[in-house]
């Protein structure tokens, strides 16, 4: 059957853009399509779809039940005014995190199996989003480390990875503190096997820490070793954003990041966040 869509891949291990498919009223069949589409590339770009806020959210309801239905990513404040660098607010300072690799929800005790988003406002330049293939990433290493990874963990948490940008959680912060709860740290394998496609993938970013069995120390440096290698071309693509264009990424297998811009400009995304499966995305412990 022809599809309904063109699939054009991205010159990288991964990703594709996708054109000929509305999404705000794509229907069940494309929609299968799609899913596997979207399994297979693990990133689909969808430029110059122009969602509205609830049509975002019933298209990832597609995928499964939500985590966040709308978590607006932005440096605008309520009052119009813009966040700066300089304000170094809780705000900025989860912002200025998003820019170090991860992936999302690895600090909760189900990590999230993707999301959609979307570009509402862009600065003139810079402000990209990036993804890396960790399922390339674990393909490329080397015998030895590909063995030694397998049998290792790690944990994951948001205070730790925060409070490298001098970020400590204080109650009444104007952070809601989405992560920044107490209680359990997830520990999570360093390989995970994607659920739907038997894939392995390393589990790593800015959240995790603390490999047991390992010095903290040598486990910081190991893991900085291993997403250094893991964030390399042709495992990495950047997305310029231009308003309007959606984008779904499979969080089961790819780290993001978001690159720095000036927030003298004002640059405004909506995340709608799938939650991940509890038989495959739950914590070791
Ligand atoms: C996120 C995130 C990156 C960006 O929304 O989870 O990491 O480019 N965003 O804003
Ligand atoms: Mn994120």
């Amino acid at each position: 059957m022809a599809s309904a869509f063109q699939v054009q891949p991205i010159d990288a291990t991964f990703g594709a853009v996708v054109t000929g498919a509305r999404l705000a009223t794509i229907d069940d069949a494309t929609l299968l399509d799609l899913h596997a589409t979207w399994l297979e590339y693990a990133l689909l770009v969808f430029p110059g779809q122009n969602l509205r806020r609830e049509e975002q959210i019933a298209f990832a309801k597609r995928f499964g039940p939500l985590e966040i239905e709308m978590a607006v990513i932005s440096n605008v404040k309520a009052d119009g005014s813009l966040r700066v660098e300089a304000d170094s607010d809780d705000v900025v300072k989860i912002l200025k995190g998003n820019m170090g690799w991860h992936a999302d929800s690895t600090y909760m005790p189900l990590q999230a199996k993707g999301a959609v988003f979307s570009a509402e406002v862009v600065p003139r330049s810079e402000g990209q989003t990036g993804w890396a293939d960790m399922r390339a990433a674990y393909d490329a290493l080397d015998a030895a480390t590909k063995g030694s990874v397998g049998t290792l963990s790690a944990y994951h948490s948001l205070h730790y990875s925060q409070s490298k940008l001098g970020h400590v959680a204080k109650k009444g912060s104007e952070y809601h503190g989405y992560g920044l709860h107490d209680g359990p740290v997830p520990l999570r394998p360093l390989v995970k096997t994607h659920p739907e496609t038997g894939r392995k993938s390393l589990l790593i970013g800015r959240h995790a820490h603390a490999i047991p069995g390992m010095e903290f120390d040598d486990s910081e440096r190991f893991l900085e070793e291993l997403t250094t290698f893991a964030c390399q071309a042709p495992r990495t693509y950047h997305h310029q954003w231009t308003p309007g264009d959606t984008v779904i990424w499979d969080n089961r297998c790819l780290l993001h990041r978001a690159m720095p811009w000036d927030m003298a400009e004002a640059r405004v995304m909506v995340h709608s966040r799938i939650a991940g499966d509890p038989v495959s995305e739950a914590a070791l412990a």
